[in-house]
């Protein structure tokens, strides 16, 4: 009895002493901040840059309100930590730019996220990679697929997939009568574009299983890899216990592997049969892959990775266009003046058109600054310490590009809230080219990211949006359904943002569009080429 009693009493003095000591520790974790701020510092005493004293497990539904509050609080450089990670975030362009462009070789790693960058992607697929020469030579490798010299190899695919885009269209909507949701037509355009770049294929229809199964996969990338997506990512502890998340994320590396491995299959097994497979991706991995020493998992990750970054951000700008256009009706009304004007009703635009439609240049890209569908970029980490204009970057700090603040610059862009495309009229260059500009106050837009990381798929992600939304503009009217109003503030999703799901009014202008839409069929891409 009396040593019952003893245990008991030992035990709750061993569990309150156990509890206080978990008290202290999450206090003294959460309250490190403002011990950290002052201690951390270079070798001449500049601390990190200013920032809250407080710890995030994760910012919440609309991470990019609480950034811009805080740039507005503490300045375009400041400082969070997300659980044990440190964070900079740089909110002004001219920072912007002296960090990841002028310091490139500093600025241009990537951390090693838990979920995103070990549990999904085990390092690779470009953009999981650390900065380093395994980087560089996969990013080169995806690029000899995206040279001006490719992409002009791929015009035809392009062309044909803006033909497609619109015919599924003007047959979903029953030529006009039916409202549909472009969600699932916009994702099918993006995602044939990638696969015929990357496997040299295309789905043949709009129910081909391929679609809804590439999409969701691209879909739950994007969910499960925000730059604040996972608690796990900042709390190292949390890697050791099974939780549902963690699950999700070692699922979609074994269906990245299965679907685009059994792709790879079939293209290495065309050629072997000595068949005439088209220029692509997987092509020239296979072509290459005893030579740049690449293992089965580089192959399946390098092969997905145009779907995984092409599809949801080419996709949701579309999306964001037509919620955007059928909700301003006077620039509707400018953009169709300047079609018809310019172009006519007796055909459709092409590539070459581009220069001549200023007025439809500029509606693309202010969705883009209005809507970037990824408003932190891929956040970038420091490789080395850096100090800057008195403050102190440590060595693998994340660094995030603040697109948000960017795209509402009230100096570079006066009334940012407003979608006004005439703030571009006169810019004529690429984003590819404005990216390049002297003055960083000229960039037209931070979407595609900056320095050495700055989006590959930049020329063909330009050309894409180019035909589908002029095309669309030619062949159609845009009607919001009455008593189903599009909402432009909500979005879903963590990263890589879509608008709310709405149906859409796509009534035919142009006389000539069926019997143009009629002169081209649904075909697998090898009958094309
Ligand atoms: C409108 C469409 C697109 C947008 C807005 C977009 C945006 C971005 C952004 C913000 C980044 C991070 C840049 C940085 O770290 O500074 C990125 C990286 C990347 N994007 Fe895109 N992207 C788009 C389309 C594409 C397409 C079509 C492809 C493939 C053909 C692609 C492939 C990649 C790859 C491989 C990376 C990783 C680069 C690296 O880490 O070195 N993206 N993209």
């Amino acid at each position: 009895m009396f040593s019952y009693i003893f245990v008991l009493s030992y035990l709750s003095v061993y569990s309150t002493c156990l509890l206080i000591f978990i008290a202290v520790c999450t206090l003294a974790f959460l309250l490190s901040p403002f011990v950290l701020r002052k201690f951390i510092m270079d070798k001449d005493g500049h601390g990190i840059p200013p920032g809250p004293n407080i710890r995030y497990a994760f910012l919440r539904k609309y991470p990019e309100l609480a950034l811009d509050a805080w740039a507005k609080q503490y300045g375009p450089l400041f400082s969070i930590w997300m659980g044990t990670q440190l964070f900079v975030v740089l909110s002004d362009p001219h920072v912007a730019r002296d960090l990841l462009v002028t310091h490139g070789s500093v600025f241009s790693s990537r951390k090693k996220y838990f979920m995103k960058n070990q549990m999904i992607l085990n390092g690779r697929a470009i953009t999981a990679s650390e900065y380093g020469d395994r980087w560089r030579q996969h990013r080169k490798i995806a690029i000899s697929v995206l040279t001006p010299k490719a992409l002009q190899g791929y015009s035809q695919v392009l062309d044909y997939e803006a033909h497609i885009l619109i015919r599924s269209l003007y047959e979903e909507t029953l030529h006009g009568k039916r409202p549909v949701n472009p969600a699932h037509y916009s994702g099918r355009y993006a995602l044939n574009n990638m696969l015929s770049i990357s496997f040299g294929t295309r789905t043949v229809s709009a129910l081909d299983p391929l679609v809804e199964k590439a999409l969701d996969l691209a879909m739950e990338f994007m969910d499960l890899t925000g730059p604040w997506s996972n608690v796990v990512d900042f709390f190292e502890p949390l890697q050791w216990v099974p939780t549902t998340t963690r699950s999700r994320g070692r699922k979609l590396h074994d269906d990245l592997i299965t679907v685009y491995g059994s792709m790879i299959q079939q293209v290495e097994a065309r050629m072997k049969a000595g068949e005439d497979v088209p220029d692509c991706l997987v092509k020239t991995l296979i072509q290459n892959q005893k030579q740049e020493n690449l293992d089965w998992e580089d192959l399946c990750m390098l092969s997905a990775v145009f779907t995984l970054g092409g599809v949801h951000s080419t996709s949701g700008i579309i999306q964001w266009f037509l919620a955007l256009i059928s909700s301003n009706p006077e620039i509707q009304r400018r953009a169709h003046e300047e079609m018809d004007r310019v172009i006519g009703q007796d055909r459709w635009p092409t590539a070459e058109d581009e220069k001549s439609l200023p007025y439809i240049r500029a509606i693309i890209k202010e969705v883009q600054r209005i809507h970037a569908p990824f408003w932190m970029a891929t956040p970038h980490c420091t490789s080395d310490d850096f100090s800057y204009h008195g403050t102190f970057i440590p060595k693998d700090t994340v660094i995030v590009l603040n697109c948000y603040t960017l795209h509402h610059n009230e100096e570079r862009y006066p009334d940012s809230f407003n979608f006004n495309p005439d703030r571009y009229l006169g810019d004529n260059l690429s984003c590819g080219e404005s990216a390049k500009l002297a003055n960083v106050m000229d960039r037209d837009h931070w979407a595609f990211g900056a320095g050495r990381r700055i989006c590959p798929g930049l020329p063909i992600a330009e050309q894409e949006l180019w035909l589908a939304i002029s095309r669309l503009l030619w062949a159609f009217r845009f009607e919001a359904v009455p008593g189903e109003p599009i909402s432009l503030d909500e979005y879903e999703g963590h990263s890589g943002r879509t608008p709310i799901p709405y149906r859409l009014g796509f009534i035919p202008r142009v006389n000539q569009l069926h019997s143009l839409l009629e002169m081209r069929q649904e075909t697998a891409l090898f009958n094309l080429l």
